[in-house]
């Protein structure tokens, strides 16, 4: 069958509201994002249980949750299998694999069941030119107002960096708690960036060093924030 404008399902976009659903998971039913409201949530999507790069995703970012978790961080996985085929999965990695040496992992956040891609769908998960049948490995970065704040789209063959992900969960809540950007390949500790001198008077006190920043042009002043200062505001205590 063809695809009719009317059935085109835009894509979720940053700063949109996170599309609601309900599903069924392997840590029994959600109604997204609702149920989440109060926490950062990862929503990610993998083509496939019982393959290769999934299995090490899975035990990657299970290895993390708690980490993520004491950054007010929730993660919820998505395919487009059903709910036995991932209790079958999640057994198999428990049981049977051992990786760089992570075993006994146990994948205790949900992993939702879209047998008919209707989430997936709803997410911008299914790209045609990657594959109709599974879905790519998305990532959604949920704010704790429902609000989607990053997006990243990976491909089948691409194992995502976990560390990346924490990195950009810990910047986004860095920027939100100080009123500040950050850099290229920021990581708490470095300098952040501050909002650009929004008057002729601040940009020539900025540019004459009378302020404890630290500018490269008038547009482009950084400040220090302690690694201390960053983990005080993002972790929860
Ligand atoms: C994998 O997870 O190994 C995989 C899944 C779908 C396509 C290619 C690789």
């Amino acid at each position: 069958m063809e695809t009719t404008e009317s059935q085109i399902i835009p894509m979720p976009r940053i700063g949109d509201k996170a599309p609601e659903f309900k599903a069924v998971t392997t840590q029994g039913p959600i109604n997204f994002p609702a149920d989440f409201s109060g926490s950062w949530v990862i929503l990610f999507s993998h083509p496939a249980d019982f393959t290769p790069v999934c299995t090490s995703e899975f035990m990657t970012f299970a290895s993390q949750e708690e980490k993520f978790a004491k950054a007010n961080c929730k993660l919820v996985g998505l395919s487009v299998d059903g709910l036995y085929s991932h209790i079958a999965w999640l057994r198999t990695i428990r049981e049977k694999i051992e990786y760089k040496g992570m075993k006994d992992v146990e994948v205790k956040f949900p992993l939702i069941e879209d047998i008919t891609m209707e989430v997936a769908k709803k997410y911008g998960m299914i790209q045609p030119g990657e594959s109709n049948t599974k879905a790519v490995r998305a990532v959604f970065f949920i704010d704790p107002k429902g609000i989607i704040r990053a997006i990243i789209y990976y491909p089948l063959s691409l194992g995502r960096n976990f560390d990346e992900l924490y990195r950009a969960l810990v910047a986004m809540q860095t920027a939100d708690a100080f009123s500040v950007a950050t850099p290229a390949d920021w990581q708490p500790g470095d300098d952040v960036i501050v909002p650009t001198a929004g008057s002729c008077g601040v940009a020539k006190e900025r540019m004459e060093n009378k302020t404890d920043m630290k500018c490269y042009d008038w547009f482009f002043c950084t400040r220090p924030i302690s690694k201390e200062k960053v983990f005080d505001a993002v972790l929860k205590k």
